[in-house]
């Protein structure tokens, strides 16, 4: 990763404050809700570099699990909190008085788009009503969404979406999402502060590590083609065929924490909406041959006829998963944890639909990524750090 495209607001590479041995001076100081989750980990990875554009960075991270031997060596102060407890992020969260930036990656799932909205409210309430008082020097406000705010919530996906490429002047659609009800309450919020800027992040799919996350797409992948392996496994395709041969778009986690980052320090991306894709397209006709290769196992083709679906092919796996973890002395996981198939049937379920990355360009966040190189990045990621074989 380089900040070859950033020069700083003012025109000048940003460095550390102090290299020396002394304390650091920070110049920012970072509470990223959601450190342990697909773009949490990014950030908790990019922060606290001593050339991050605002840096250096004081970074405390937020989840409510116990902290995991894989975020362990990140330079950030855990702090295990439930935001949706008011009185327990009171107590752990209101002695944070030295907050400059907040990045909120995170969010609660229901059985239902009207409980989502409910949870998620109530969650990024509690969250500001604790941070806002306590945190007088709280200069700016990243609240992560999803491209879903354009294509409707997964209650009603490709119901009456807009017509792709997704661009972020779109009108909201006329349907319940939690991601219209964060958005209007970080707008609130900015409004009770004076100077307090926002700005809101809409990737796609992410390409990204956690296997906390709610929604891992190359994780779930990558527990597929395990169980392939094992089994001696073709390696199918569980999709529709405008999925096996239409152009797909990817985010990648590094670049959503680049995004975020700039939007967080520069002048010119405050209180906007951006966009956030790699930039390129790709076929899962291509890529599922990278997946293929890099498990050692039999490439599928697009098979004609009934749908195959993740979660038929994997119901009856969870003990396989065990094995195989056992096997290859990985990570204790569950496969409930680690492959989220109803995401990846919804994902390669639809002609995926392309947004453009015009207008963060037009403000001046140039980043991109190869999707190619993002994907195998990040399955030689997850293999490193054991979570597969
Ligand atoms: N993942 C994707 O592919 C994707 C794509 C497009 C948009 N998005 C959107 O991006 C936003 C952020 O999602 P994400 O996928 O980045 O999150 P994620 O990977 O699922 O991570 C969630 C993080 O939040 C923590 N967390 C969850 N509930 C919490 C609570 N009550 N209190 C404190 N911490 C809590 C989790 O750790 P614990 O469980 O240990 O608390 C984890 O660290 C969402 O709006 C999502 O819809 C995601």
């Amino acid at each position: 990763m380089s900040w070859w495209w950033y020069s700083g607001a003012d025109g000048a590479a940003r460095k550390p404050l102090n290299q020396g041995n002394g304390p650091l001076n920070y110049q920012s100081v970072a509470l990223v809700v959601g450190i342990t989750g697909i773009v949490g980990n990014s950030l908790a990875e990019i922060l606290p570099r001593p050339d991050t554009p605002g840096g250096p960075w004081k970074v405390y991270g937020v989840a409510r699990r116990p902290r995991p031997q894989w975020n362990a060596n990140h330079h950030v102060e855990y702090i295990q909190c439930d935001i949706s407890n008011a009185e327990e992020t009171e107590s752990k969260l209101s002695g944070l008085k030295d907050v400059t930036h907040l990045f909120y990656v995170t969010w609660g799932s229901g059985s239902s788009e009207a409980e989502n909205c409910e949870i998620n409210s109530k969650m990024f309430k509690i969250l500001l009503n604790c941070i806002l008082p306590n945190a007088p020097k709280l200069q700016h406000i990243c609240l992560q969404t999803g491209k879903k705010h354009y294509m409707g919530s997964f209650d009603v996906f490709m119901v009456a979406p807009h017509d792709p490429p997704y661009t972020e002047d779109l009108p909201r659609l006329d349907a319940p999402n939690f991601y219209y009800n964060l958005e209007d309450i970080l707008f609130e919020t900015v409004a009770k502060k004076d100077g307090l800027t926002w700005s809101v992040h809409r990737p796609g799919v992410i390409f990204g590590f956690s296997p906390y996350s709610m929604m891992n797409f190359i994780c779930t992948l990558c527990v597929y083609a395990s169980i392939c392996k094992h089994e001696g496994a073709v390696l199918r395709f569980p999709g529709i065929k405008e999925a096996w041969t239409s152009y797909f778009e990817a985010s990648d986690a590094d670049l959503i924490a680049e995004q975020e980052i700039w939007a967080a320090v520069d002048p010119n991306a405050k209180n906007e909406a951006f966009n956030c894709s790699n930039g390129d397209v790709f076929k899962w006709k291509n890529l599922w041959k990278v997946l293929a290769e890099k498990f050692g196992v039999e490439c599928g083709e697009f098979e004609e006829g009934e749908r195959l679906k993740f979660v038929e092919l994997m119901k009856d796996k969870g003990s396989v998963w065990d094995e195989i973890v056992k096997q290859n002395n990985l990570v204790p996981t569950k496969l409930e944890g680690v492959g989220d198939w109803w995401l990846a049937d919804h994902t390669l379920g639809i002609e995926y639909p392309l947004d453009t990355m015009n207008k963060s360009k037009e403000h001046g966040f140039l980043g991109f990524r190869n999707s190619k190189s993002s994907f195998v990045h990040w399955i030689e990621k997850l293999k490193a750090s054991k979570i597969v074989p």
